[in-house]
């Protein structure tokens, strides 16, 4: 018998780590499963929140506030999160999301110097306990990933220094330290070994799922 609620998974990482290629992974084994599912992202979601985005990574003169941010993602998830993420999951719909509030400790918290505590704080009234069910990091060396993108027009984040990609990275690392939830993939091995991993992680969930 399936589970009633959907499950929620969200996968991390800093730009580069190929986060597009392995969400499809994700998808096309949960079609092949006959999971019900929708494929969503954050920033983003519902078109408010999208436009929120657009707001957020525009490249601009202005400098725009590291609390800024941080306001603008959570008001984008709690947008996302009323319209689409748990209307979706109470309907026994699985939920994959590109990127969620680990985003928020990483590039806000760790990587702008934000207090953690403020994102906890916002965290909490937010999401009301609600956590994914399973969180896949992928994790790439900065200089790595940024050879990977140099094709790439660069938004307001992806501009930031190597530095910065670095405190986000170790702040990816110490939050997948410290939660059950996480898995830390290697985004430098090959496809094949990225999208098998991914695939029993996944494969997983969907057995306890099923029950
Ligand atoms: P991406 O989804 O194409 O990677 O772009 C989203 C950008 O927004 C990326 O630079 C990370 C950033 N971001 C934050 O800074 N905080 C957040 O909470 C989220 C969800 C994204």
């Amino acid at each position: 018998m399936t589970g009633d609620y959907g499950k929620f998974i969200t996968l991390e990482g800093s730009e580069g780590v190929g986060k597009t290629t392995n969400i499809d992974v994700v998808c096309r084994l949960l079609e092949a499963n006959g999971v019900p599912f929708i494929k969503t992202r954050e920033p983003g979601g519902t078109p408010l929140a999208e436009a929120l985005r657009e707001a957020m990574l525009a490249v601009r003169e202005e400098e725009v506030s590291a609390m800024t941010e941080l306001l603008i993602v959570f008001a984008a998830r709690t947008q996302h999160l009323d319209r689409v993420i748990r209307p979706a999951l109470a309907a026994g719909r699985w939920v994959v999301c590109d990127r969620f509030t680990d985003a928020s400790y990483a590039y806000q918290g760790y990587g702008r110097g934000l207090d953690l505590e403020r994102i906890t704080a916002l965290e909490g009234w937010v999401q009301n306990g609600l956590q994914p069910d399973l969180t896949l990091l992928l994790d790439l060396a900065p200089e790595v990933a940024e050879q990977r993108m140099q094709e790439r027009t660069k938004d307001r984040m992806e501009s930031e220094k190597v530095e910065f990609y670095q405190r986000v990275r170790s702040g990816y690392l110490r939050r997948a330290a410290q939660d059950a939830r996480f898995r830390v993939i290697e985004a430098k091995n090959t496809i094949d070994a990225v999208a098998t991993e991914i695939d029993a992680h996944v494969s997983a969930l969907i057995r306890d799922w099923k029950g």
